[in-house]
């Protein structure tokens, strides 16, 4: 793919620049998680996510949506980043100020950056901001004590050792608020930033939908690397259409692989 020039030398030129990434399930498709909005399989092919993830389908039937996540939890752990979450740990090498926001609950981002903390070649690590939540973590429902480990009865939802209420994934769900100091984090690191990244998202759910729009107005420079157009193309400054795994990499080539 080709970048343009002036692409290449606003990343390349800009020593310290503040750069931020905003990630959606599109980035770990390559990884074989299916997007958010793509078909559901098997047991779970007769419901929509947006019908799973909720307070209220959780308390309807705890059971169920607890079952939802043990199956998306095994199915994440024979996952690995692709060529896309390690680019971005590439991108982070490169710019002093980095900052990585995702909608994904995967885990799959600190899986990547894990190679990072193992070498000194980065002086101050990037922050992840999961807005979210993450589903390998699990908390009570009531008094938000997070669980390590949980009693595996299939036939109930494991209780909180402390104040006995059900143990639910630490994720946002639809209708839930998203956690203050992640948002905030996130609101502040795209209203400061020089280069704003948005990967993988169809950029529709709100409030991460905005936060592009904010880079935006404080006139940062705005790229989309999606696999379709959003809703965003026609406001970014570029936008690449294709596989994150594939365009993030010949970037991360193109501006610094072959910086001679
Ligand atoms: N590379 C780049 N983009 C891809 C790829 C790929 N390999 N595969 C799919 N995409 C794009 C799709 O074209 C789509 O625009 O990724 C986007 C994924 O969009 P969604 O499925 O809507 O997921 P996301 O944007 O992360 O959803 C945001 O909404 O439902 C809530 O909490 C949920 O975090 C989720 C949020």
């Amino acid at each position: 793919m080709n970048f343009p020039a002036e692409l290449i030398s606003l990343l390349r030129r800009s020593r310290a620049p503040k750069l931020v990434a905003l990630t959606g399930a599109g980035v770990s498709q390559e990884s074989g998680l299916r997007t958010f909005r793509d078909a559901q399989t098997g047991l779970w092919a007769q419901y929509k996510p947006e019908d799973l993830a909720s307070p209220q389908a959780f308390r309807r039937d705890p059971k169920l949506i607890w079952d939802w996540y043990a199956w998306r939890r095994e199915a994440v752990k024979g996952v690995r980043p692709n060529a896309g979450h390690y680019a971005l740990v590439d991108i982070a090498k490169h710019i002093p100020e980095f900052t990585l926001i995702t909608q994904n609950v995967d885990g799959l981002h600190h899986m990547a950056f894990q190679t990072l903390r193992d070498s000194e070649s980065l002086k101050v690590l990037p922050s992840i901001i999961e807005l979210h939540g993450n589903i390998q973590r699990v908390r009570c429902s009531e008094c938000y004590t997070f669980a390590e480990v949980w009693g595996d009865d299939t036939e109930s939802v494991p209780r909180c050792s402390v104040c006995g209420g059900l143990l639910r994934p630490d994720v946002v769900w639809f209708g839930e608020a998203l956690p203050r100091d992640q948002l905030e984090a996130a609101v502040e690191a795209a209203r400061t930033c020089d280069v704003f990244f948005s990967i993988g998202t169809s950029g529709v759910v709100q409030p991460a939908a905005s936060l592009a729009h904010a880079a935006r107005n404080r006139g940062a420079v705005v790229i989309e690397v999606n696999a379709e157009p959003t809703p965003l193309t026609s406001k970014a400054n570029y936008a690449f259409h294709g596989k994150s795994g594939e365009i993030l990499p010949e970037l991360v080539k193109a501006v610094w692989l072959n910086d001679t």
